[in-house]
């Protein structure tokens, strides 16, 4: 088995990489195996021989569905490896613009007569961190919960995921714990030590309202091992 994982140098790829160290890494920083999936450089040398893709590259938006549509033609001309693809629960059901890009993707993939597996995992404990990291004296949370997850498990699972056979949408994958994002605030006060006030914030909306709803969450997989809590010890 040779396995290409596109992002391999981003949060979630890192730890793919390293469930799957024999595994190609594709990225546009990623030395002599780097390529972009947006300009198709690199792709067919990167696809050659490859039975199996992780495709774990984003653009963090729209830009999302082009890079999966060269990603696709180059699989489809390199022999159809089995793709497997990371997602994010509620990509259906939110209707963030991001989450949209998300779900057209999965769509291609689906249509794309490829052998695929699409899992959707929940938040990451390192998303959720980085929202509280960037501000100061006010710590605004939205009023709604989390599920947040670590990218160990989540990495482990495409591991296992790209040893099997495809398996078209597979069960989501949720972190340990539902919580308020106040609770969550409270937790990484706690761990960095920070003095800061939390402030609730609503915002109107067909998005935030789908948040409120737990669109996003996965509660009946809550698969994770690791709490937010010793995620933010452990960093
Ligand atoms: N963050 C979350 O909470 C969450 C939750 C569930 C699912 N997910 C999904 O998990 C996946 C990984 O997320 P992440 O947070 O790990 O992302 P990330 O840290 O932003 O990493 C993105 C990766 O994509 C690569 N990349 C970006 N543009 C590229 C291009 N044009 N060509 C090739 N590679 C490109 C980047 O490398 P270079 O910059 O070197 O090219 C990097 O390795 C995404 O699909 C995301 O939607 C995320």
């Amino acid at each position: 088995m040779t396995i290409l994982v596109t992002g391999g140098t981003g949060t979630l790829g890192r730890d793919v990489v390293r469930a799957l160290p024999e595994a190609r890494v594709l990225s546009r920083s990623s030395g002599e195996t780097r390529g972009d999936l947006l300009t198709g450089a690199g792709l067919a040398d990167a696809l050659a021989g490859v039975t199996v893709v992780v495709h774990c590259a984003t653009t963090l938006g729209r830009k999302d569905v082009a890079a999966t549509e060269n990603l696709v033609a180059a699989a489809r001309r390199a022999g159809s490896p089995h793709l497997v693809y990371i997602s994010i629960v509620g990509v259906d059901r939110v209707p963030l613009p991001y989450y949209r890009a998300k779900l057209a993707v999965e769509r291609l993939i689906e249509a794309s007569g490829l052998p695929y597996t699409i899992l959707r995992a929940t938040q990451f404990h390192q998303l959720i961190a980085k929202l509280f990291d960037m501000q100061r004296l006010l710590l605004l949370y939205p009023s709604f919960s989390f599920q947040p997850v670590d990218t160990e498990t989540v990495a482990r699972r495409l591991a296992e995921l790209a040893a099997g056979p495809a398996q078209g949408r597979v069960p989501d994958l949720g972190g340990p714990t539902v919580r308020t994002a106040r609770d969550l605030a409270g937790q990484y006060l706690a761990a960095t030590g920070k003095r800061a006030v939390r402030v609730p914030v609503r915002l109107p909306g067909k998005t935030f309202a789908a948040y409120r709803r737990g669109d996003h969450l996965a509660p009946d997989h809550a698969d994770g091992k690791v709490e937010f809590a010793a995620y933010l010890a452990d960093r």
